[in-house]
């Protein structure tokens, strides 16, 4: 027996891999190993010899286990020394570099917008974007058949089988906001409302979804020349030089008297460029909110009176950024992003050189 011990005690510290421990293993305690085969003859002994013997080959059985698994360990542990030395980390190595990302023109210019309307104390109110068809129309003075309500080319959203009521739209524009707000704040107002907007429509200058700004002050006085100073002055310090005005009677459902605003520029060369030359563009929609609306809105019209006004977002970001077509805002292409993006630090500063 210490025949035995000697040969695989020997053989298990001497092992070179994990296939040589296994090869060792079966050869003295597997099924047919020469330990387990010793074992079986315990049988033909005497009693006497078997008790000697039994004891004998179970701590035989024991040894050759324990050194069986603390060789594996040793194995184990040198391979992993092995991999160490062969695997260095040079810390003076330089980072690899990461790809920042950028500031979208839209939410650029919507930090922007908000914070120049800020100045002037305008708090930003919110919306749903799912409006039903009285927000969107009925409490703005657009009633069922108005055209209005064709022009808009709204996206309806379908009701489950078997519910009567008129479908829900996506807001074709921010003016529902300007009911929400009335309803839950009341009078006086003095807010903006940025957001997403959408019109089933699709080429250069126009995207299913877009984004508008919308404007509404509400108080005892406020009047239309209040209107036309608070524009001049966005668009004074938004543009960041002086820009002529340019207001045009026209007709919207929810204000009375309505005016279009122009800025004046130039389309030299095929470019616009804004606060120059003798040409005018369209830029927004505005006037003195509608009785009708303000009723609506649950404010007295006999106290209380106000204007609103409509910009589109985009069409801002376009003008002052150079930026030709209006698709390309939504399709996600990082190489325009990167061109047309901002780094989180760009906000130009408000008012900077502008003096009137
Ligand atoms: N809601 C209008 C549109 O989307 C824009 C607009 C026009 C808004 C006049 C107003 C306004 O608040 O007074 O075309």
């Amino acid at each position: 027996m210490d025949e035995l011990r000697e040969k695989y005690l020997g053989a298990i510290a001497a092992a070179a891999d994990e296939a040589a421990l296994e090869e060792l293993r079966l050869a003295a305690v597997g099924k047919k190993g020469e330990v387990s085969l010793k074992m079986r003859e315990l049988g033909k002994m005497t009693p006497e010899e078997r008790q000697v013997a039994g004891p004998a080959l179970n701590a035989l059985k024991d040894e050759i286990n324990a050194a069986l698994a603390d060789r594996k360990v040793a194995l184990a542990d040198a391979a992993l020394d092995e991999r160490l030395k062969g695997e260095v980390l040079d810390v003076t190595l330089p980072a690899r570099p990461r790809r920042q990302g950028t500031i979208h023109p839209v939410s650029q210019v919507t930090e922007e917008v908000t914070a120049i309307f800020a100045d002037m104390g305008f708090a930003v109110a919110e919306g749903p974007q799912i409006e039903d068809d009285w927000y969107n129309f009925d409490a703005l003075n657009i009633p069922g058949h108005h055209p209005a309500r064709a022009e808009m080319d709204t996206f309806y959203m379908a009701r489950g089988e078997g519910d009567e009521r008129p479908p829900n739209v996506l807001r074709t524009h921010t003016s529902p906001v300007q009911i929400h707000s009335m309803q839950e704040q009341g009078a006086p107002i003095r807010i903006i409302c940025p957001g997403r907007v959408y019109r089933c429509d699709y080429d250069q200058t126009h995207t299913p979804m877009f984004h508008q700004v919308e404007g509404l002050a509400i108080g005892k006085d406020i009047s239309m020349a209040n209107l036309k100073w608070v524009l001049e002055e966005f668009f004074t310090a938004f543009f960041g030089i002086e820009v002529k005005t340019r207001f045009r009677a026209s007709h919207f459902p929810f204000t009375e008297p309505s005016a279009e605003v122009d800025i004046q520029c130039s389309f030299e060369g095929g470019t616009v460029k804004v606060g120059e030359g003798d040409d005018w563009l369209e830029v927004l929609g505005s006037g003195m909110v509608h009785p009708d609306v303000l009723r609506a809105g649950g404010i007295d019209p006999e106290e209380w009176q106000g204007f609103a006004f409509g910009i589109g977002i985009d069409r801002l970001a376009m003008l002052k950024y150079g930026i030709p077509d209006l698709r390309a805002f939504f399709e996600s292409d990082l190489r325009w992003l990167k061109h047309y993006g901002f780094s989180p630090l760009d906000m130009p500063s408000l008012h900077a050189g502008v003096s009137r």
